[in-house]
């Protein structure tokens, strides 16, 4: 995709038509498992097509395509080597996103992309119009599709724990309780960094039941208890309270009664931590084509725009502006003391 402003309107639009074709190669790239064949230095598309089972030719075709956008390299007589975005799919890299490229290409995913013009109709998930259920009901019955989802969750908060914990002083606390932390990539960063802090991470039993597997929060083993319940019924006592990527999942009832469990749980004195992209009228407009164009990209703002659609694809809430988070948090029976922006590079 071309970074260049001064591209002429009909090669932008162009490109903007077919990304979704680079998303499907690059996710394909990510299945058959190339970029890790690649760690040990360049291959030929013969020797890459043999270790991933496949026919040379159309290999050769689909890592000529991700080369052209800079995800592998193609050098002479068909040897393909590691890029710094390819490296991006291997699976046990730092900020690896090789688990979110795979979930770009799930079907229940190409599905309910499908049926935006639904969603912009009616104003409602496309998880009612394909499944006839909400999103995490589907994911809840279908486990396959949900340790994709979970780890392609977990991809993005080892990018964002970094930043949340750089932005955020935690070590106030004695117990935090992380709220549909997924499979805890958030609060080991957060426990890593403050020695002294307990942790419980909370979410739906079967997530948890995947959690409790994960190497991730091994090492906290001593400082960390699990959760396995929704967050709708009941939630632990803590000090205090994170949710990231949460509250846009829910319409407002629902929101409001997530926030009153939190409320009559809470310890005196504790805090409500809510970790969400907060778009701007100016970011909107920037990060739109930004945010299509940078799938790769880790940046949290650039995603924002393009997360909107998605919330509007897949969830009820869409994605707030700093004012309308303020607007929420005192509907909510609390108050919204500060909206703290978290570097994506810390
Ligand atoms: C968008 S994901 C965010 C995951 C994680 N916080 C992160 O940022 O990577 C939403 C999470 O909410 C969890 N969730 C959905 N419904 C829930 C419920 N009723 N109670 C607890 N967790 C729930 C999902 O299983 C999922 O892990």
């Amino acid at each position: 995709m071309s970074d260049d402003p001064k591209a002429p309107p009909m090669e932008a639009m162009f490109q903007l038509l077919t990304a979704r074709w680079v998303t499907s190669a690059v996710s394909t790239a990510a299945r058959l498992g190339i970029a890790d064949l690649l760690e040990s230095g360049p291959r030929s598309t013969q020797e890459l097509a043999a270790a991933a089972k496949v026919k040379e030719a159309p290999l050769y075709r689909l890592l000529r395509a991700c080369s052209s956008v800079g995800v592998f390299h193609e050098q002479e007589g068909r040897v393909f080597s590691q890029t710094p975005m390819s490296q991006l799919l291997s699976k046990d890299v730092a900020g690896s996103l090789r688990n979110y490229a795979l979930m770009m290409n799930d079907e229940w995913h190409l599905r309910c992309w499908g049926e935006l013009p639904w969603c912009v109709e009616t104003g409602t998930p496309a998880s009612f119009k394909v499944y006839d259920q909400p999103l995490f009901e589907y994911l809840t019955k279908h486990p396959d599709d949900a340790v994709n989802f979970n780890n392609a969750m977990t991809d993005l908060s080892m990018g964002d724990g970094p930043a949340i914990t750089a932005a955020y002083d935690f070590s106030k606390f004695e117990q935090i309780a992380d709220l549909g932390g997924g499979m805890g990539g958030l609060l080991a960063a957060i426990l890593e960094k403050n020695p002294k802090l307990k942790g419980t991470l909370v979410d739906l039993p079967y997530v948890i039941e995947q959690a409790r597997t994960s190497p991730m929060l091994a090492p906290f083993a001593a400082r960390c208890s699990f959760d396995g319940a929704s967050f709708f019924d009941t939630v632990p006592a803590a000090d205090a309270y994170i949710m990231k990527y949460i509250i846009h999942d829910w319409d407002d009832t629902k929101a409001a009664q997530i926030l009153t469990n939190c409320r009559k749980a809470i310890r005196a004195g504790g805090k409500l931590l809510v970790v969400d992209r907060v778009v701007g009228p100016r970011r909107y407009a920037r990060g739109c084509a930004g945010a299509f164009r940078s799938a790769t990209r880790r940046t949290i703002h650039r995603r924002s725009a393009a997360g909107e659609l998605l919330y509007l694809g897949n969830l009820p809430r869409p994605l707030a502006c700093a004012a309308e988070a303020r607007d929420h948090g005192a509907r909510d029976g609390g108050s919204a003391r500060q909206i703290r922006p978290a570097d994506p590079s810390a």
